[in-house]
């Protein structure tokens, strides 16, 4: 070993033993008779002092030949500091050395590898290899390293087996398009790689695994956001004989059980929400329940009094910001930015100030008087010193658009505290979805999931009312997880692909596989599957999943690093038998 002990390690007990450390020089100081390295490695800063009138020349001339990032390997006696730090766990001690070698010296790094960086996102991601050294990135990956641990603890005492299924498969539609890997040995052909291990892990079911797990990575080729990567992870799990109550307690108590153990904060049960409430009261089916103000309908108050944009649309919401009525002139032409965004797509904002003198004033006035503004007050549970902000127009639109500025509100007062943690299930989503593009009916969660029994004959009749035995597990806002009770039945199955448009002859040629095995005796089953990254970033306290994945891509599917997707050479194209050229 290049080392005895790490540069994180050393404590006032170690005083005059002889050590060996290596590791990265942080920065190197010369004060003439003093010469200081900081040295650097994943556990910590160890200061190695050169007196220069008692240290070898070697030593000296070694110190004084260094740069930043050098890699060096230093023996020497601990020695009790004389001006000791607190900003270090080694504060305490300093190494004089008596022998000092450089394992390697290293250009100039492009950025400061310290915690704070001058290093824009680009470059860090270019240089990935040199960000890892710095401690955030380090920390954000101990942290996705000890959940995972964690989660395999747990999952295994409850007698989950981890199973690993294939990476070359071929195309399950849940919704986001597959990355395709061509074949060479069958030309013309291709693979997927999964977007999920959905269909494997029910035949593991159907093959008597009865509680798998796997924390593997998917492949989805979509539009990247902060919390989206092209390949990401879950901790994706499925249980047979099981009902959806059992995969609701079972896998609160893993969440629970990583933020006892790796947060030391307590998670009192998971209240539960519908989707019909969510969309509701929160315009989103991904609440963040870490604050009220709650959605309320106006229509009924605000219709008929001669202003045209409120009795044109379709749905009049508003939301009451506690304590915002002194919100200035700037700051509302600010919110009414906001909701003009293209993303958020709002014609206009309407609000009302419930000053502190209990008198009210809207930017309707001309509409609306203060006995009618009262009204509206009343209906939101709006206090003196209030601001009321009302979105108008289309139904779904609207909601959505509002379910934003409610988050920005939220954002704005404070509401939305990092290290405080809201965790709630969203239940009874629909099974369907109609999608104008298409002009059919989608899977909202994926094909196998399972309608509930009460709502089994709505199939033919009004699809888009059944209820499916599916759930999200939402915190601080984040859809975590989701996963659903599946179907087990071939004519089930059978009949939900008729519904999605599927010949019989597709869904056989496609998915034959699945709805063949369920013949031979599958049992109940049904899971979910964790957004692992989405987990380490909510832990974390931050909102991007890249900085917890130790090579990430960046938003345009990108891997800066190693400078991929690339062109490949025409010798290969033509050995896969695509774009041939003579
Ligand atoms: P679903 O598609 O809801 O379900 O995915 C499960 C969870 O994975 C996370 N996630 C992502 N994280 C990062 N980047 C992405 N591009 C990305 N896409 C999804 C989310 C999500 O909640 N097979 C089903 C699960 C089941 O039914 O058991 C599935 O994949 O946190």
């Amino acid at each position: 070993m290049l080392r005895t002990h790490t540069c994180g390690e050393l404590r006032i007990k170690h005083v005059n033993e002889v050590v060996t450390l290596s590791g990265w020089v942080q920065g190197v100081r010369d004060k003439g008779s003093l010469v200081w390295i900081d040295l650097r490695d994943r556990y910590g800063i160890t200061q190695i002092t050169i007196e220069t009138e008692n240290a070898s020349p070697e030593v000296i001339e070694m110190a004084r030949s260094l740069g930043r990032e050098f890699v060096i390997s230093v023996t020497g006696k601990v020695v009790e500091r004389y001006s000791k730090s607190d900003k270090l766990d080694t504060g305490d001690i300093e190494i004089n050395p008596s022998g000092l070698i450089l394992l390697n010296a290293a250009i100039t790094p492009p950025f400061t590898i310290e915690d704070e960086t001058d290093g824009g996102d680009e470059l860090r991601m270019k240089y990935r290899y040199l960000d890892l050294r710095r401690n955030p990135v380090r920390k954000n990956l101990e942290l996705r390293h000890r959940l995972a641990i964690e989660t395999r603890n747990f999952l295994d005492k409850l007698n989950f087996l981890e199973v690993e299924t294939p990476v070359l498969i071929k195309s399950t539609p849940e919704g986001a398009r597959d990355f395709v890997v061509p074949s060479r040995m069958n030309q013309g052909e291709f693979y997927a790689l999964p977007q999920s291990p959905q269909t494997f892990k029910q035949l593991l079911m159907v093959g008597g695994f009865d509680r798998y797990y796997q924390i593997v990575k998917c492949f989805r080729d979509e539009d990247l956001r902060a919390d989206r990567q092209p390949e990401f992870t879950q901790i994706d799990c499925e249980m047979a004989f099981v009902e959806q109550e059992d995969i609701l307690n079972t896998f609160e108590a893993l969440v629970r059980h990583l933020f006892k153990s790796v947060k030391s904060v307590d998670i009192p049960t998971l209240s539960r929400m519908t989707y019909a409430d969510a969309m509701k009261y929160y315009g989103n089916d991904k609440p963040d329940i870490r604050f009220e103000m709650k959605l309320t309908e106006l229509n009924d108050l605000v219709k008929n009094k001669g202003f045209k944009v409120f009795d044109d649309a379709q749905l009049v919401v508003g939301i009451c910001a506690k304590g915002a009525a002194e919100y200035t002139r700037k700051q509302l032409d600010e919110l009414t930015d906001f909701v003009k965004r293209p993303q958020i797509g709002a014609t206009g904002l309407v609000y009302a100030r419930y000053n502190a003198d209990g008198t009210i004033k809207s930017s309707v006035d001309k509409f609306y008087n203060e006995a009618e503004l009262a009204k509206w007050a009343a209906a939101m549970n709006a206090q003196p010193g209030d601001l009321i902000l009302i979105l108008a127009g289309d139904e779904n639109k609207t909601r959505k658009a509002m379910s934003e500025l409610r988050l920005e509100m939220g954002n704005r007062l404070g509401l939305r505290d990092k290290n405080k943690f809201a965790c709630h299930w969203v239940v009874d989503f629909p099974l369907l979805e109609w999608s104008e593009e298409t002009a059919r009916w989608h899977a909202m969660h994926h094909p196998f999931t399972s309608p509930k029994p009460e709502d089994i004959e709505l199939l033919e009749v009004n699809p888009g009312a059944v209820r499916a035995n599916a759930y999200d597990m939402v915190i601080n806002g984040v859809e975590v997880g989701g996963g659903s009770i599946r179907i087990f039945n071939k004519e089930l199955q059978a009949k939900m692909f008729g519904l999605l448009g599927f010949s019989k002859e597709e869904a056989q040629d496609q998915f034959g596989f699945l709805m063949n095995a369920f013949e031979f005796g599958a049992p109940p089953h049904g899971g979910i599957a964790f957004g692992f990254d989405r987990l380490c970033s909510l832990f974390g306290g931050a909102e991007v999943i890249r900085d917890f994945i130790a090579f990430p891509k960046n938003n345009s599917g990108r891997d800066m690093m190693i400078d991929s997707p690339s062109v490949i050479a025409q010798a290969q194209l033509n050995e896969l038998g695509i774009g041939l050229k003579k």
